[in-house]
């Protein structure tokens, strides 16, 4: 089950024990250091020097598809974890989510230049089919043999500065990977033939991150009896927020920046690549031409209905995945998710995380959420230990004033008391 209640009052050896007992995992080693050694991290990038650890915490609620689930986050940022656990325990009380995601397709692409007579070239790659996609899927045995591989092409002539061109799009169904090294080879690996096809030459062999074929959609039945003291004017007030959202940039993008909360925490602790999910995410969020957000509230009798629907070029395998030990122990806190599956489970975690921000917004504000963590990181920062953190953070909220030289003088005041 996945509403394990209390998990923030347990010591942290408590919580893993807690989540052992669902889960199964019997080794948390990977997540006292952080998980990457020094000699994995010299072969990861260049010109290494170290390494950075970030919190793992677990949302607690998530009910996907009638499945529980544990969802591990990581990030820097206090609050989202508790916000999204708090949203899943509403949605909980709906049924919680159900979502659905598009089979695992990336788009790669390949420029043609210098293209004498564009509708010839358009018309000698068509009628070489059969060949191309023999030819790309040639370069993927492995993916093949697992029934994913390239299925479709389409061509397209553009009007650019630089002249006419054609960008020649190609459909790679990846399995469980994000798919830009498969995109890739074959991009690169069917260009020459393209060129010659197209009676021009090729120049970018490259994935598209618009993962537009790569949809997740969720959707919730927040009921409205959960949503506290004043909750009829809550949820007004959330379809206020949402239509803000329609019909302002400005709040839009902050919107879907609280969505990339989760996602991005999600994805953070399976080394997945968070700026293709970001940049897919957004230029979704254009496609009408207007930047919206991501998410959509209607209210239907006795609940508020959320939907999130966006691109998640997410993989459960392959790439980065598992290079970091903690990436297994995350994947199997999830239940070793198919790519598929782990699109549903984070879109409905980008759903409940704005669904919590808004739900915040509306009523008491973030920032009294957001002031007690934000103490305790400054406590930490100014060099308060384990047993000072929680005093020199209360005091801080006690007198007003949540800030870094708060932080140091009180610490420096509960010190001299002490000695
Ligand atoms: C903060 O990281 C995210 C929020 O600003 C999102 C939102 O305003 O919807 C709280």
């Amino acid at each position: 089950m996945s509403n394990i209640s209390g998990l923030h009052r347990m010591s942290v050896k408590q919580r893993r024990e807690a989540i052992s007992n669902v889960t199964g995992i019997s080794d948390w080693s990977p997540l006292d250091s952080g998980g990457l050694t020094m000699d994995v991290a010299d072969r990861m990038i260049e010109n290494v020097i170290g390494v950075i650890s970030y919190p793992v915490g677990i949302a607690t609620n998530f009910l996907v598809n009638g499945k529980d689930v544990l969802v591990p986050m990581s990030l820097e940022e206090p609050s989202v974890v508790a916000a999204a656990s708090k949203a899943a325990k509403i949605a909980r009380a709906g049924g919680g989510f159900q979502a659905e995601a598009d089979e695992p397709v990336m788009i790669g692409t390949v420029q043609l230049i210098d293209v004498k007579d564009v509708y010839e070239g358009i018309k000698n790659i068509m009628e070489s089919r059969r060949e191309i996609l023999k030819m790309a899927n040639e370069m993927l045995p492995e993916i093949i043999r697992k029934a994913g591989g390239v299925y479709d092409f389409e061509i397209k002539p553009l009007y650019t500065d630089s002249g006419n061109m054609l960008v020649f799009y190609f459909y790679v169904h990846v399995l469980d990977a994000m798919g830009a090294n498969t995109v890739d080879t074959v991009a690169e690996g069917i260009a020459p033939y393209l060129a010659e096809r197209s009676g021009g030459k090729y120049l970018l062999r490259i994935l598209s991150n618009y993962a537009v074929k790569r949809i997740a959609r969720a959707s919730a039945r927040f009921p409205i009896s959960e949503l506290g003291e004043d909750a009829e004017e809550a949820a007004q007030g959330l379809i206020h927020a949402y239509n803000l959202a329609r019909a302002d940039v400005f709040r839009a993008t902050t919107h879907n920046k609280g969505i990339m909360n989760g996602i991005i925490a999600v994805a953070n602790t399976i080394n997945n690549d968070t700026r293709a999910i970001e940049a897919g995410a957004h230029a979704y969020a254009s496609r009408t031409g207007r930047y919206m957000p991501l998410t959509d509230y209607r209210l239907e009798g006795d609940y508020v209905v959320g939907r999130i629907e966006l691109p998640l070029q997410v993989a459960s395998f392959g790439g980065s995945v598992g290079i970091n030990p903690v990436n297994k122990v995350a994947l199997k806190i999830m239940k070793n998710p198919s790519s598929k599956e782990l699109a549903e489970i984070m879109a409905s975690v980008g759903l409940a995380q704005n669904f919590a921000a808004m739900y915040a917004l509306v009523t008491e504000g973030i920032q009294s959420g957001h002031m007690k963590l934000h103490a305790r990181s400054l406590a930490i920062s100014a060099g308060a230990n384990i047993s000072e953190v929680d005093e020199v953070a209360s005091r801080m909220i006690k007198d007003k004033s949540v800030n870094f030289d708060s932080a140091k003088k009180i610490l420096e005041e509960l010190r001299s008391r002490r000695s």
